[in-house]
């Protein structure tokens, strides 16, 4: 099966006068048609400059490296044109803070109907015929008078809808929600959730689902990646990474994850994420990781398939457990 989006040892740092700063360092994705792929990590793993760098909405001061594909298209090497058309109509992006992305200014209505008309060059009407059929699916009531008012008199969650309605009526192949929930009470959360999942099943686009929670992971999406310091530290099928984490860090995250066993218990990982000034030689969890071995003070981990379509970044894993150096 062909990707849809495809990420290919992806490079981003940042300079700026007094430090550089190494913020994804070789990532590799393939997104597929029809799966919600959930991007986990803890806040300054890298998670949000990557998928920005795929829009090409990183400042000037971003260094960018590597190769992204949607199909066979290459929007590292598109100009800043094609790219505003892909944007939206093609790869749509929602954001945490939906009133970051709304104007207080315009009623809903403007908003969605101009944003229809450029893409899909439908007239005045018809927009806003779409635009109202659209709030109605996000689940919006009174979709017709809600259309003309305006960003601050709708709720955090129900802005959030209107985001994803909004990003919905182009029909997009590919959506990217980053932190969609975390600004929302949970009631909320799992009502937004459910909505990106049902829209994912009706429409058929594929979704990038980025969280810092992996009980959102555990509940929304079909696979994921594990991001620590820019780089992948395990991949797989939800069910598997879930049943079987292999990563030290997958692991922590996991200790740290309310559940029905540990509920009273929770383990918060020791330590702060480091923010990296130098392009990473070692495996960035490192100086927090409770099972390191010889090895891993002397070599960069590569990320090795230990089931099919499991893959997990560490020494620990790669040795079977054996230090060989010692
Ligand atoms: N515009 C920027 N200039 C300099 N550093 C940045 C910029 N944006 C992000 N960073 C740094 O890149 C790293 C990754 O950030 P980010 O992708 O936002 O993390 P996450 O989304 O996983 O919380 C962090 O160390 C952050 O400080
Ligand atoms: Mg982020």
């Amino acid at each position: 099966m062909k990707p849809i989006l495809t990420v290919e040892d992806l490079h981003v740092h940042f300079v700026s006068n007094s430090e550089t700063t190494y913020a994804v360092n070789g990532l590799s994705i393939k997104l597929y048609s029809q799966e919600i792929l959930g991007i986990v990590g803890e806040s300054g793993s890298g998670k949000s400059v990557a998928v920005k760098s795929i829009l090409g909405l990183l400042p000037e001061t971003a260094q960018i490296s590597g190769k992204i594909a949607l199909g066979e298209e290459r929007l590292d090497q598109l100009n800043s044109d094609r790219l505003r058309q892909i944007r939206g109509k093609e790869i749509a992006m929602i954001f945490q803070d939906p009133m970051t992305s709304l104007n207080p200014l315009f009623t809903i209505s403007d908003q969605m109907t101009r944003v229809i008309e450029r893409h899909l060059h439908l007239d005045k009407q018809g927009a806003n015929e779409l635009a109202e059929l659209w709030l109605r699916r996000v689940g919006i009531t009174d979709a017709k008078r809600r259309l003309n008012q305006y960003p601050h008199e709708f709720s955090g969650g129900m802005r959030q809808r209107v985001m994803i309605a909004m990003a919905m009526s182009l029909s997009p192949r590919v959506l990217i929600a980053d932190e969609p929930t975390t600004a929302l009470d949970v009631t909320i959360q799992k009502q937004i959730l459910g909505l990106i999942r049902q829209m994912e099943s009706e429409v058929q686009n594929s979704v990038i689902l980025i969280t810092h929670d992996l009980g959102v992971v555990a509940n929304t999406c079909h696979r994921m990646v594990v991001m620590y310091g820019g780089m992948i530290m395990e991949q797989g099928n939800v069910s598997d990474v879930f049943s079987h984490p292999a990563h030290p860090y997958t692991q922590g995250l996991m200790d740290s994850l309310p559940s029905e066993n540990n509920g009273r218990h929770l383990v918060p990982i020791p330590g702060q994420p480091a923010i990296a000034t130098t392009e990473p030689k070692l495996c960035p969890f490192l100086d927090r990781c409770p099972k390191s071995i010889s090895t891993c003070f002397q070599k960069m981990p590569v990320l090795t398939e230990i089931k099919q379509d499991h893959l997990v970044r560490c020494w620990l894993v790669e040795q079977g457990g054996n230090d060989e150096t010692i």
